[in-house]
């Protein structure tokens, strides 16, 4: 099928093999996350997605946090197990992007809207998801590898203490990228038939 959007969908994979010789501008990394999710659809358009780009030292540090949380809750031999895996797949890129959800945005739009109050943590979360594809995708079309991780409630309270973030931000996911040093495996897809029905 000759379709440019799909041919870069195809392109976007989980790559578990980072490596940090990034020769693309940070600042042209970051407009591209911030057009991305800027892009993004979300309910009501209420654009409750946040996302923080951390390079460099702010990069690696978030990963030595998330190695000291893990280290309170693992036993020694998984804690090595663990550490190992994100210091070559996830601190070895160039940097992470962490996504959230401003909390605050969803309690004004159930208060405005009660008959949908049900659905807002719902749909805000789905609206994430899409931003995250919308990035990891933009990434992909640039050669940046990333895979989604969630480290998260572990992470949350130490991630907002060391930058500062707003407390209504609620943390979603964190995407580590960088340059791809291992390409993916082919994967399995089910059939077609199962994925989907059409009606003519
Ligand atoms: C909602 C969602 C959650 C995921 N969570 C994780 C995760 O916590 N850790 C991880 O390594 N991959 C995670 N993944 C990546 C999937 O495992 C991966 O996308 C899937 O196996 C297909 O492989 P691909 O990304 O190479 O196409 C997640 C993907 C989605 C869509």
């Amino acid at each position: 099928m000759n379709n440019q959007f799909l041919s870069i969908l195809e392109k976007r994979r989980s790559i578990y093999s980072l490596g940090s010789n990034v020769t693309l501008a940070k600042d042209y990394i970051s407009e591209l996350i911030n057009h991305a999710v800027k892009l993004t659809p979300s309910a009501f358009h209420s654009q409750s997605t946040r996302v923080v780009v951390l390079f460099g030292n702010h990069h690696l540090r978030l990963w030595t946090l998330v190695k000291h949380e893990l280290a309170k809750l693992l036993t020694p031999s998984e804690l090595d197990i663990t550490v190992s895996k994100i210091d070559v797949c996830f601190s070895s890129g160039f940097g992470t992007v962490l996504f959230f959800e401003e909390i605050d945005v969803i309690k004004e739009l159930e208060q405005a809207y009660p008959l949908y109050a049900d659905n807002f943590e719902k749909w805000s979360e789905q609206a994430n998801g899409m931003a995250q594809l919308t990035v990891w995708t933009a990434l992909a079309e640039e050669n940046l590898g990333a895979t989604l991780q969630h480290y998260n409630p572990l992470i949350d309270t130490a991630i907002s203490d060391e930058w500062q973030l707003p407390k209504s931000w609620k943390l979603i996911a964190q995407m580590p990228f960088g340059t791809i040093e291992k390409s993916p495996d082919d994967k399995e897809f089910i059939s077609d038939q199962q994925r989907q029905i059409v009606f003519e």
